[in-house]
């Protein structure tokens, strides 16, 4: 059996990575210090408890799985919070991501799946955005993720380190079989907040700005399911093993949705009234964000299964009420 190492394999993205990975025959090992991931979401493979700056940790992994690649999701992802304490965001996201890479050039594993993000393009000048739109991160958590794929590509070239870097959209939705989901703490991203107004655990949604140059005045975003994102981590995978080069992909379905079209669609699923208020524009806040994914659909045949936003939020309403968590 192949192992594949995954850092923060105990988060949201991870775990569904690692149901993934197991379905595809893959055994992954867990590889987390679970600052912000569940124990209880490790259920596809062993679970190591260590951190990415710890190198001897990283080490002793690589020795006893022998991994034949690493997926590495191990990060800090509150914007905000990395524009108060850029230290915490370029230690733990560029430093942690050093070590692993250099722990990897050491043990000779070859390959590697990348989280990356929509952050490093910053405000875009054109929607959808491409991957050749220019990389200009306006927060230090997209510099921190842009400064790592510019570390793949010097692995690749002095170490034949190849690797894949997937920029993320927004990353929405839970396990289908409700197995795994999101759970953090604090909680930033609409899709739970919304559902947390919902079900009462909230008073209301605070929607930031609803005089933004889109449609209704709300902000647009391309929510991506998080099975999808998964499964384009084992097509990317798949794609290194058969010999493809250091590249990166957008992951997005290419349509975006307004915050109140999110809110509207948490009403239909939900039946429930969801009080929303309307809350200044934050700073740095695109107004619109939608990813062009036409390379890692025709590159790695990658076909979202779950694009539809109703589904999507049903599936993280499904997760948010019945998880035993
Ligand atoms: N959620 C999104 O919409 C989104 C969008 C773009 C990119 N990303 C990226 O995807 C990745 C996963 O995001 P997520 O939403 O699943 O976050 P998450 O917080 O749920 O998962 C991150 C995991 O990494 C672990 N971790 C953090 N620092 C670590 C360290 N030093 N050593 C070991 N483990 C560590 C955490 O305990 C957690 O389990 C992150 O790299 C994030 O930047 C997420």
């Amino acid at each position: 059996m192949k192992h594949v190492l995954v850092t923060g394999g105990a988060g949201y993205i991870g775990s569904h990575a690692c149901k993934a990975l197991a379905a595809a025959g893959y055994v992954p090992v867990t590889f987390d210090n679970l600052v912000y991931g569940h124990r209880w979401a490790v259920r596809w493979g062993p679970f190591v408890h260590g951190d990415v700056l710890d190198r001897a940790a990283l080490d002793a992994a690589m020795r006893a799985w022998q991994p034949v690649a690493v997926m590495h999701f191990a990060a800090f992802a509150y914007v905000g919070e990395s524009v108060d304490n850029p230290g915490r965001y370029y230690r733990n996201n560029v430093a942690g991501s050093l070590n692993l890479l250099e722990a990897m050039r050491d043990a000779r594993v070859p390959h590697l799946v990348f989280s990356s993000t929509c952050a490093t393009y910053g405000v875009p000048r054109a929607v959808p955005i491409a991957e050749d739109h220019p990389q200009a991160p306006i927060n230090p958590y997209g510099a921190s993720k842009l400064m790592v794929e510019r570390m793949l590509q010097d692995f690749d070239a002095a170490h034949g380190l190849r690797s894949v870097s997937l920029r993320y959209f927004n990353a929405a939705g839970a396990d289908p079989e409700g197995e795994t989901g999101e759970s953090h703490d604090p909680e930033t991203h609409l899709i739970p907040l919304v559902l947390d107004a919902a079900a009462g655990s909230r008073p209301h949604i605070t929607v930031y700005g609803d005089d933004h140059p889109t449609q209704d005045g709300t902000c647009i975003r391309d929510y991506i399911h998080v099975s999808d994102l998964a499964q384009a981590h084992v097509l990317s995978l798949r794609a290194l093993e058969a010999g493809a080069a250091t590249t990166a992909y957008n992951l997005g379905n290419g349509r975006g949705f307004s915050v109140r079209e999110v809110i509207d669609a948490a009403r239909r699923v939900t039946g429930c009234d969801i009080p929303v208020v309307i809350g200044p524009r934050r700073a740095g806040d695109p107004p619109e964000l939608v990813g062009d994914a036409t390379r890692a659909r025709s590159e790695l045949g990658w076909v979202p299964q779950h694009a539809d936003l109703d589904e999507i939020v049903r599936t993280a309403w499904h997760w948010h009420n019945y998880k035993k968590y």
